[in-house]
């Protein structure tokens, strides 16, 4: 099958959100900390009416309404999570509602799970599919979908919630370039959630920051070995037109994209020019232990990298900037970010992504883009998904709201034998809620 990778996708995240400027003043941090330090605006949350399940039925419903796809037609889906609702069932199974009433119950594939990485494995899993000699000729749907919530602390502006589904199939206008894939997977406590009792994960903040560079250093030194073997020729930022990233925060993306730069001048790229290599020399023989580290060379390697990350990265920071970490949606809503920014000028672009999910697992993968056909083209996609109007009608809460409802939250997770209150007058029409957990832990919902 030639040119198999995305034609379609959709994303949801609650209408509900807090601004990180109130959030910032609200929990006594200095002016600026959220916003400027970790480069976030807003942080979409679920209320006690949403959650990763109710979510996922909504985008995967939009999905196949907007594109006008047969359930009849999907024949694999996955779905990518790290928000825990049940140890056996998975939310796979929740979605079957939807493909059930179609008549359609013979589709492949179950739950991925690792921290933010669920959604690249069950995408790559779908590719793979569509690759194979088990192929039927029907569509691989993926479905990332997670509610990103810290308790009370430095972690807690780095929340965020949302759902993305993408349509996988041949002659996708996003289409992978297969040969050029490289991971990087080891066994590290950095972000891990050993207590089940609760939605929180035990996260240690720095470790976490330097996991995810060393993991991106490393794909990225592999990748570049592949493409250089395969093309003959060395790859450096210069060859790809954008650079998409999980984005816990925005400064974590700065901070790795000027690493790619530096790793460039390691390499002596023709990334760098003479300006450049002249303000990285002074970091030349750094071990790797020191160089992530070293201020002066993450200021440095900002400064240098500053005009490409203006080109080539900030068209994809608008919704997890808007939305927070959306964990394994995170990379798919930068990347959706691009195609509403983009969707005009993509065709024959390539564009890098990098997914990352703590304890660890990391792949960095490449797309090429075409403008394709009418409904599976980049502008449809960008149409579909309606970005600024999702962005636009959303309702800010007062911090001290967005604290209550997490509150709230806490005593609900893992609880049975409650109703909601099935409020859903902030919810879009055709958004799926929850009204009810009965006494057998059996969850319920509705559609508005
Ligand atoms: N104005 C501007 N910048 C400020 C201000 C201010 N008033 N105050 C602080 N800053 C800057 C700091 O200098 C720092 O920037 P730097 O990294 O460039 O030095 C930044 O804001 C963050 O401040 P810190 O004090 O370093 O961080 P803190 O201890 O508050 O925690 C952290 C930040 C570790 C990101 C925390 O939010 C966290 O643990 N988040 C969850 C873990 C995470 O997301 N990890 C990423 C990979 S794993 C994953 O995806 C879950």
């Amino acid at each position: 099958n030639r040119n198999v990778g995305i034609l379609a996708m959709d994303i949801y995240f609650p209408p509900t959100c807090v601004q990180q400027e109130a959030l910032e003043a609200h929990d006594g941090a200095s002016k600026g900390k959220y916003t400027i330090g970790l480069g976030q605006d807003c942080m979409a949350f679920c209320t006690e009416v949403e959650d990763v399940i109710s979510m996922s039925l909504t985008v995967v419903n939009s999905l196949l309404k907007k594109y006008g796809i047969d359930p009849k037609l999907i024949g694999r889906l996955e779905v990518g999570s790290e928000t825990v609702i049940d140890k056996s069932k998975s939310i796979k199974t929740f979605l079957m509602q939807i493909f059930e009433k179609s008549g359609n119950t013979d589709i492949e594939g179950v739950d991925s799970s690792n921290a933010c990485y669920g959604g690249t494995a069950a995408l790559l899993n779908c590719v793979n599919w569509v690759e194979s000699s088990s192929w039927d000729g029907r569509y691989g749907l993926v479905v990332c979908t997670d509610s990103a919530v810290y308790a009370e602390g430095p972690a807690r502006p780095t929340g965020g919630a949302a759902s993305i589904a993408l349509l996988i199939g041949p002659d996708a206008p996003i289409a992978f370039e297969s040969k050029f894939r490289a991971s990087h997977m080891s066994h590290a406590y950095d972000f891990y959630k050993p207590n089940l009792a609760s939605e929180y994960p035990v996260v240690d903040g720095k470790l976490s920051q330097t996991c995810y560079l060393m993991a991106l250093d490393s794909c990225y030194t592999r990748f570049c070995n592949k493409y250089e073997k395969l093309e003959g020729k060395q790859f450096s930022v210069a060859d790809a037109d954008y650079f998409v990233f999980h984005s816990p925060y925005n400064k974590l993306v700065q901070k790795s994209f000027a690493r790619l730069l530096y790793n460039d001048f390691l390499k002596n790229a023709r990334s760098i020019d003479e300006a450049a290599k002249e303000k990285l020399a002074p970091f030349s023989s750094l071990s790797g232990d020191e160089s992530y580290q070293n201020r002066d060379l993450e200021k440095a390697s900002q400064l240098v990298g500053k005009p490409f990350y203006d080109a080539k990265v900030q068209p994809s920071t608008l919704l997890p900037k808007q939305v927070g970490n959306m964990y394994t949606a995170s990379l798919y809503a930068a990347f959706a970010s691009l195609i509403h920014n983009k969707h005009d000028t993509l065709s024959g672009n390539r564009v890098i992504l990098f997914s990352y999910g703590s304890g660890l697992t990391a792949t960095m993968f490449s797309l090429k883009l075409s403008a394709g056909e009418h409904p599976f083209s980049l502008s449809n996609i960008a149409a579909v998904m309606d970005v600024d109007r999702k962005l636009k009608s959303r309702h800010e809460v007062a911090p001290e709201k967005f604290v209550e409802t997490l509150k709230l939250m806490e005593h609900r997770y893992g609880a049975k034998d409650f109703v909601t209150s099935k409020d859903c007058s902030l919810l879009p029409p055709g958004t799926y809620y929850l009204t009810e957990v009965d006494t057998m832990y059996r969850r319920f919902y509705a559609t508005k």
